[in-house]
């Protein structure tokens, strides 16, 4: 995760630093410029009005929305595992996650809500938070040395979105990334 989160920011300076901030283009042009290309497809493009110009602000608008609806769903879905599980330590694991979950949602809407006018570098770190708050819940099943395959297959999507997000505030910001020492890259 952490590999991916640092591989991902390589790519961002690749991609994004050459495109300006006032570069406008299609949601399926933006989304070749993301590291998950293919994701973004998926949950950003298809069914929206893909061939409407939008400039790198509103997509990374549509893209966040985007990872907290994704945020929301895994949310759900890891309160229902929690519920099968009886007893610690897998029931105290998921519970972790859900509230890691919840306060990723919490945080993404900081970002989607425009009210206080928020900083391109308050926005930054909200989403670099959230990818964190997505990170600790797999760290704390490391930490217990317990494997499980439903966690990745839960998550992958949705820190692909974020990383995507993350990759398009970078280059917002000029491309320097100042969350970078708090990411424990
Ligand atoms: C992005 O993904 C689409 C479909 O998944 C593919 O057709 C396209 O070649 C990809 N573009 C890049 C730049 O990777
Ligand atoms: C995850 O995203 C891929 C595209 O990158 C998509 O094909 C797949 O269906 C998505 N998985 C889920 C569970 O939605
Ligand atoms: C998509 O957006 C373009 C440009 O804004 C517009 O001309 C077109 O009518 C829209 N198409 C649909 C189906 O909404
Ligand atoms: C996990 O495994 C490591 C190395 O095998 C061990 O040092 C650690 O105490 C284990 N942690 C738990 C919570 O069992």
């Amino acid at each position: 995760m952490k590999v991916t989160l640092f591989i991902c920011l390589i790519i961002t300076f690749i991609f994004f630093c050459s495109s300006k901030t006032t570069t406008t283009g299609t949601i399926n042009w933006w989304c070749t410029q993301t590291p998950y290309n293919q994701t973004c497809n998926h949950y950003v493009a298809e069914g929206k009005n893909s061939t409407a110009t939008v400039s790198i602000n509103q997509f990374l608008d549509i893209t966040v929305n985007a990872a907290e609806e994704e945020a929301r769903v895994v949310l759900k879905r890891a309160q229902g595992i929690e519920a099968t599980y009886p007893n610690p330590p897998e029931k105290t694991l998921w519970h972790s996650c859900v509230d890691d979950f919840d306060e990723a949602v919490f945080t993404l809407n900081m970002v989607l809500d425009h009210t206080h006018q928020p900083s391109p570098d308050d926005i930054l770190t909200w989403i670099s938070d959230s990818v964190t708050d997505v990170d600790m819940c797999e760290e704390e099943f490391e930490n217990m040395n317990i494997t499980t395959t439903m966690l990745p297959a839960l998550t992958t999507n949705l820190t692909q979105l974020l990383l995507n997000s993350l990759a398009i505030s970078v280059a917002i910001n000029g491309g320097n990334p100042p969350g970078l020492n708090e990411m424990e890259v």
